[in-house]
């Protein structure tokens, strides 16, 4: 199965039968990034993946003997860095020698030149946003391009003299080198970013690096996983029984389904019904996964413990605080009432790993709800993290191959401290009930448009004031709800959803006509920053 073409690159085909981390028993060949601290590493790493070959985020300073392992091709990421700085991130040299190939991309053409010889000088004039690029003669690395082609810069700092043994491949509009080469060594360097969709070509540019250049056939998808991560799991845990956190969202749903494939009812996936879930969870998401898949889901009725617990509370810190800590004790009572359990999955995703290995070091930010607070440590529990070499999209792609509900695939995140950062003030199981209720209506109104996928977030908050109404002949004083929707990429940063007035008004008419209790509806048209997702 460890195939690999590589013309040449003897190093490679050395190390290509050894198996690549988390891949299991299955050997591939993959096409190692060191990161520099581009905002577009973890784009390198997917594009790659969509040529279909395997990819993997190292660290800028990995040792060469690390990089080599399975590896058929190397990419060195751009980086905000100069070369210049005093502390400029710079790669082992020793992978120039490995005899596999290197590109060098933007920050990391400039340390590739600087590193063998080359010239790199401070730009006079800076190249950013969209530039044209044409290559120079006939080079199999731009193969399918065309004579000229629009590329996304961004740099300071040029290479004027590539290093010896180089060839000038590109150049851009305003003349300036743009691409180097050596064939005999198979090094390169773009000095544009072919990851980055406003790229002309840039796909198949890097299609001409892995397969063309570096001869990695097309062997990997999130379909191909499967079979892969089933064998890894089974002879990972072996005989020993699994638990986890099953929430209903993406993550938790997909790596239930993928355990439970591999180890039956040995896994043992925790449902917790915190009392400020979505309307119907219960039915919607763990119906479908036990009913449809067969998994046995323990279902944990805690509604009365998590809201005794929040009485009175209105701060959102604290109430996030509350959820966490009650989490944790209901999940360690249910594992120990469980018994013999030995591991513990999580959820973790690459983006995670990715923000582990960062040039700024690793992470703090780590998201905590995908680790259950400290209870590995606490309960001697071995971890296993069977999507930890995934992205989000491939987790769903994942997800179909396992024959889950699209309708699951394609749920909107919902926070683990639930409808209670959408009630503003005191959460009670009224406020619950009829938040669940607005909430149920307008995200049916959403479907019922066909707007649901085109939407990132949407969900209603439910407001700390009443407002002055009437109803027939009677005057109401009720609460007001606020309708959100927004798109986005990652949550990071987001922008309201324009939703068709009509929709808008069936929800308003719905939510007044059949909440009980609201007589008032508003719709959210701030976006982040300067407003957050949440309203807590
Ligand atoms: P904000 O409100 O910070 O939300 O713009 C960004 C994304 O994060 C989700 N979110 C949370 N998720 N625990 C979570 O698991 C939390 O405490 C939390 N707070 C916000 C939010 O729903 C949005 O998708």
């Amino acid at each position: 199965m460890a195939e690999r073409g590589g013309s040449g690159a003897a190093g490679a085909a050395a190390t290509a039968d050894r198996g690549a981390e988390g891949m299991g028993s299955v050997k591939r060949t993959r096409v190692v990034i060191l990161d520099f601290g581009s905002q577009y590493t973890h784009l390198i790493a997917r594009r790659i993946r969509e040529c279909g070959v395997y990819s993997e985020v190292l660290r800028f300073d990995a040792a060469s003997a690390e990089i080599a392992e399975s590896t058929g091709a190397i990419v060195l990421s751009g980086g905000p860095s100069s070369i210049y700085d005093e502390d400029a991130p710079k790669p082992d040299p020793a992978i120039y020698d490995l005899g596999v190939p290197v590109l060098g991309i933007c920050y990391g053409m400039q340390a590739m030149s600087e590193a063998l010889g080359g010239k790199v000088a401070r730009g006079t004039t800076r190249e950013y946003g969209p530039m044209g690029f044409s290559p120079e003669g006939e080079h199999r690395l731009f193969d399918g391009l065309a004579e000229s082609n629009q590329v996304w810069m961004s740099h300071g700092d040029e290479v004027v003299a590539p290093p010896d043994g180089f060839e000038v491949l590109g150049r851009s509009a305003d003349g300036k080198i743009a691409s180097i080469g050596s064939d005999e060594r198979k090094l390169y360097g773009l000095q544009f970013h072919p990851e980055v969709v406003h790229t002309e070509r840039g796909k198949r540019l890097l299609e001409n690096y892995v397969h063309g250049i570096a001869g990695i056939p097309s062997n990997w998808s999130p379909e191909s996983f499967v079979e892969e991560a089933i064998e890894a799991i089974r002879a990972e845990v072996g005989d020993s029984t699994v638990v986890c956190a099953l929430s209903g969202g993406v993550d938790s749903s997909v790596m239930s389904v993928l355990i439970h494939r591999a180890i039956g009812d040995r896994l043992v996936p925790i449902f917790v019904d915190n009392g400020v879930l979505r309307k119907n969870e219960e039915h919607d998401v763990i119906g479908r996964l036990a009913g449809g898949l067969g998994l046995k889901v323990d279902k944990v009725d805690a509604r009365e413990r998590f809201l005794t617990k929040l009485a009175g509370v209105e701060d959102p810190e604290r109430k996030r605080k509350i959820i966490g800590t009650e989490f944790i004790r209901v999940f360690e009572e249910e594992a120990n009432r469980i018994g013999g359990v030995e591991y513990l999955a999580q959820g973790t995703l690459y983006p995670d790993v990715i923000e582990s290995v960062s040039v700024k070091g690793p992470s703090a930010t780590i998201k905590s709800h995908h680790n259950v607070g400290g209870l590995p440590e606490r309960m001697h529990l071995k971890l296993i993290e069977p999507l930890k070499t995934l992205f989000k999209d491939e987790v769903r792609k994942v997800g179909a191959e396992l024959g889950i509900d699209p309708d699951i695939l394609g749920r909107h995140p919902f926070p683990g401290p639930g409808l209670a950062v959408r009630i503003l003030g005191e959460v009670t199981a009224e406020r619950v009930a009829l938040l669940q209720e607005a909430d149920a209506i307008a995200i049916e109104e959403i479907r019922n448009a066909g707007l649901y996928d085109d939407i990132w977030q949407a969900f209603v908050v439910l407001l700390p004031v009443k407002t002055v109404g009437v109803m027939g002949d009677e005057r109401t004083y009720e609460h007001v709800v606020a309708v959100r929707a927004v798109h986005s990429l990652d949550g990071m940063t987001a922008h309201w959803f324009p939703m068709p007035h009509e929709v808008l008004e069936r929800m308003s008419a719905r939510i007044i006509n059949e909440v009980r209790g609201v007589n008032r509806v508003c719709y959210d048209i701030s976006s982040k920053p300067p407003s957050t997702i949440e309203w807590e």
